[in-house]
């Protein structure tokens, strides 16, 4: 990998101070800060190649679509899908999981058939489930978890039945950094005939996925975490479970045909992608993915993990840090409370010495729940970050807890 000067170079929002002090960005878990490359990207489309894509016949037209489905084709090798058609471009992992349990599943369960997700799961891993469960009559089930933040294998294996239709598990939760059994999951799921979405908003910057080799049927993500725009993502889905699928909303793109009496869908991966998309939002990912590959998930993985370890111990010798997810098999994630100071008012008195971090539940309420806190301090790692900014962190986190003695 390059190094991390250059890396941090890359990132230009990364040069600033912030009250007068050098900006140290701990919060990539809610979004990470995109490079001259993507920003680029994305100014490059609508500077010289602005129109809309699969429609028109002039030029621009015809440089937006390539730009556009040339993004599809990094994602295809990144996670190393079957194929193009596989990869479907969508809003974000949460509109993925949506589509996934309104299309997969108004065909696909029923009453009496059960939906297994985690105890860590993001609200939009739960929320889609549990409106599919109403409509339905199917069961919502929970595998529950240790108090380190790992699931419960053995709870897994119990739940887990002919009648599990569907397992719904985080690959790396945003909320605690536990990073989950998943091939494990992915084949005792299979052995029952039950399917298998993974959610990997938090995972596909920090953790190399090859969706054949997992056998995962759906894997959904956004791009704003691993260094691409905001508004656009991905759901991989293997092209026979697509081509069974109904479409998940009508209109342009995704038809072939229309007449008032009836609609002919288009081919996949458009079945699924209806109206003008997020064209400068897809290029971007593209690029994204591109810099990624270029610095290498296992490279970055690496760091962060330096990272990690070198907070951790920090946190672990201060006396007065109560660390929230301790699970062997973790990355990235460093979620926290600190004794006497609510995370609202630590992330408060932590941005005046400009540090970000994020304080709250971390849209995973289920999870504060299990620990009995209402929030936690989350400091989140990512390829530019330093150890000397987790010195910055760790002092700026003593004078904060010094301040509510
Ligand atoms: N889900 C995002 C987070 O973890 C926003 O902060």
């Amino acid at each position: 990998m390059k190094p991390l000067h250059d890396i941090r170079n890359d990132f230009p929002i990364l040069q600033q101070q912030v009250y007068g002090k050098p900006l140290v960005y701990l919060d990539n878990a809610a979004t990470t800060q995109k490079p001259q490359v993507v920003i680029d990207a994305v100014c490059d489309y609508y500077r010289n190649d602005n129109a809309n894509v699969h429609r028109g016949v002039h030029a621009l037209s015809e440089r937006a679509t390539a730009h556009y489905e040339q993004a599809r084709d990094a994602l295809v090798a990144f996670i190393h899908a079957g194929n193009r058609r596989e990869i479907i471009f969508v809003r974000g992992a949460t509109e993925a999981i949506n589509l996934v349990a309104q299309s997969w599943g108004s065909t696909n369960v029923q009453a009496g058939d059960e939906i297994l997700i985690s105890a860590m799961e993001h609200h939009s891993n739960i929320v889609p489930w549990q409106w599919l469960c109403e409509r339905t009559g199917a069961v919502l089930k929970v595998i529950p978890m240790d108090d380190s933040g790992a699931l419960l294998m053995d709870a897994f294996d119990t739940l887990l039945s002919e009648r599990t239709r569907l397992v719904g598990v985080v690959h790396q939760s945003n909320a605690l950094g536990t990073i989950n059994p998943v091939a494990e999951i992915i084949a005792k799921a299979h052995a029952v005939g039950a399917k298998v979405l993974l959610d990997g908003a938090q995972a596909l910057a920090h953790v190399a996925v090859d969706v054949q080799a997992l056998d995962v049927d759906f894997y959904v993500t956004s791009a704003h975490k691993m260094y691409g725009p905001t508004g656009v993502g991905m759901l991989y889905a293997k092209e026979a479970l697509l081509d069974a699928m109904p479409p998940y909303q009508g209109g342009g793109d995704m038809i072939r045909t229309v007449t008032f009496e009836r609609s002919e869908y288009n081919d996949l991966p458009y079945k699924f992608e209806a109206g003008t998309p997020n064209i400068a939002g897809g290029i971007g990912f593209g690029a994204a993915v591109r810099y990624v590959q270029s610095l290498g998930v296992e490279n970055i993985a690496a760091h962060e993990q330096q990272l990690l370890e070198y907070a951790t111990a920090q946190a672990q010798a201060c006396g007065y840090i109560r660390l929230i997810g301790t699970a062997e098999h973790k990355a990235s994630v460093l979620s926290f409370t600190v004794n006497g100071v609510h995370p609202h008012d630590l992330g408060t008195i932590l941005d005046r010495d400009g540090v970000a971090i994020r304080a709250g539940h971390h849209c995973a309420m289920p999870v504060m729940q299990f620990f009995g806190v209402p929030a936690t301090a989350r400091a989140s790692f990512a390829v530019y970050n330093t150890q000397q900014e987790v010195d910055v962190l760790f002092a700026a986190i003593e004078q904060a807890h010094a301040m509510f003695q």
